[in-house]
């Protein structure tokens, strides 16, 4: 038995255009856990914020967003008495840890992180700090709560190792501290990322070979939670794809990027596998399936848009359950701040 009971954290930027791709992604899978782990879920604002305000849109979009997502989680079904609800920027932990860590993590571990690359593009001179430090401040959030699971897409994989690396060096690096000051052989879970299921990675409905993504400038590229039902339809009609009707067995879409993208998508709306999906389906042409796609969609879809219209609309009642989840994961990561101060050798109150 490990020491750490399971515990899981996840978080979802507040930067707009919430798309299909974080909901079946991430959102649903957060749900799902809520009957079989103890749950802490971050609307994770400091993140929002290491892009240029171009991008993550000024502080009036942010305080905006950040409900934004907060409902979407609530009107998705996480529940936020048996869960925690919270916004990164109310628990000051967070910041704080991320400076322990930075002494931590190496220069070289973070010049090989891939989103940082991607997001910096050719101007790196000019990307922020944050930006590159992003990574680092996730495994602040994930470690201030000793959380042992991470449900996310499969773009954050990499992030996830650097968690695992930071939290092994950790408890590696301060080994002796750690073991005086009554905490056992280690003080950080090496925690699990969970990448699973049939749409942990939703490609873009213009190129299955481009992630579906909040900053790709189509919006036919993806589903946005808030379109409404003829968006929908309208979106999965456009899609691109190629002219061969479905395969009935799952090797038939190698090489095939936009129908293994849409029956992906099927499949994680539906609750099915893939396969089962292609057994349905193998077979139907494009015109037939798209229909079908675009109903399931609306179905799945449109209850969540609506609750989260009706949550918008008590912008208090948000921000209350906001505050309540800050108290709560405060309590928590203030505790392990204090370990963290004894372990390192920082004098503090007690
Ligand atoms: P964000 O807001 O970019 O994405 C939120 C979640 O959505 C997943 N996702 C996707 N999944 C499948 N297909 C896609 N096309 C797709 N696009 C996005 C992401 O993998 C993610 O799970 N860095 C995180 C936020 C974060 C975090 C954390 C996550 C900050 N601290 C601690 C876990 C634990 C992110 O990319 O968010």
């Amino acid at each position: 038995m490990s020491k750490f009971p399971p515990r899981v954290f996840s978080g979802v930027q507040p930067t707009g255009n919430l798309h299909l791709g974080n909901y079946l992604g991430a959102i649903v899978r957060f749900v799902e856990m809520q009957s079989t782990h103890d749950c802490i879920y971050c609307v994770v604002d400091m993140h929002a914020i290491t892009v240029p305000a171009s991008v993550w849109g000024g502080p009036k979009a942010l305080r905006q967003n950040t409900r934004e997502v907060t409902a979407a989680f609530l009107a998705a079904g996480i529940d936020p008495v048996k869960s925690i609800v919270f916004n990164q920027s109310q628990v000051s932990v967070h910041g704080e840890l991320t400076w322990v860590f930075n002494c931590v993590a190496r220069l070289g571990w973070l010049n090989r992180m891939i989103q940082f690359k991607e997001k910096a593009g050719k101007d790196r001179e000019n990307a922020s700090i944050g930006l590159y430090d992003y990574p680092v401040l996730m495994a602040a959030d994930i470690l201030a709560y000793f959380a042992t699971h991470v449900p996310v897409g499969e773009d954050q994989k990499q992030h996830l190792e650097l968690t695992r690396d930071i939290a092994i060096k950790f408890n590696n690096d301060f080994a002796e501290s750690i073991a005086e000051n009554g905490y056992g052989d280690a003080f950080f879970p090496v925690t699990e990322p969970l990448i699973t299921g049939p749409a942990t990675r939703v490609m873009s409905l213009r190129d299955g070979t481009k992630k579906m993504s909040k900053s790709d400038p189509s919006d036919y590229s993806r589903i946005n939670l808030t379109d409404d039902a003829d968006t929908i339809a309208q979106k999965f009609r456009k899609a691109k794809t190629d002219p061969e009707p479905l395969p009935s067995e799952m090797e038939g879409l190698k090489q095939r990027p936009e129908a293994d993208n849409l029956v992906g998508i099927y499949a994680g709306l539906s609750g099915r596998s893939k396969s089962d999906v292609l057994r349905e389906y193998g077979g139907a042409q494009f015109s037939a399936f798209k229909p079908a796609l675009a109903d399931l969609a609306v179905e799945m879809l449109a209850p969540v848009a609506g609750e989260m219209r009706r949550l918008l609309a008590d912008p208090g009642y948000i921000d209350g359950v906001l505050n309540d989840g800050a108290g709560r994961a405060r309590a928590i990561a203030e505790k392990t701040m204090d370990g963290v101060r004894d372990v390192v050798g920082f004098v503090h109150k007690t």
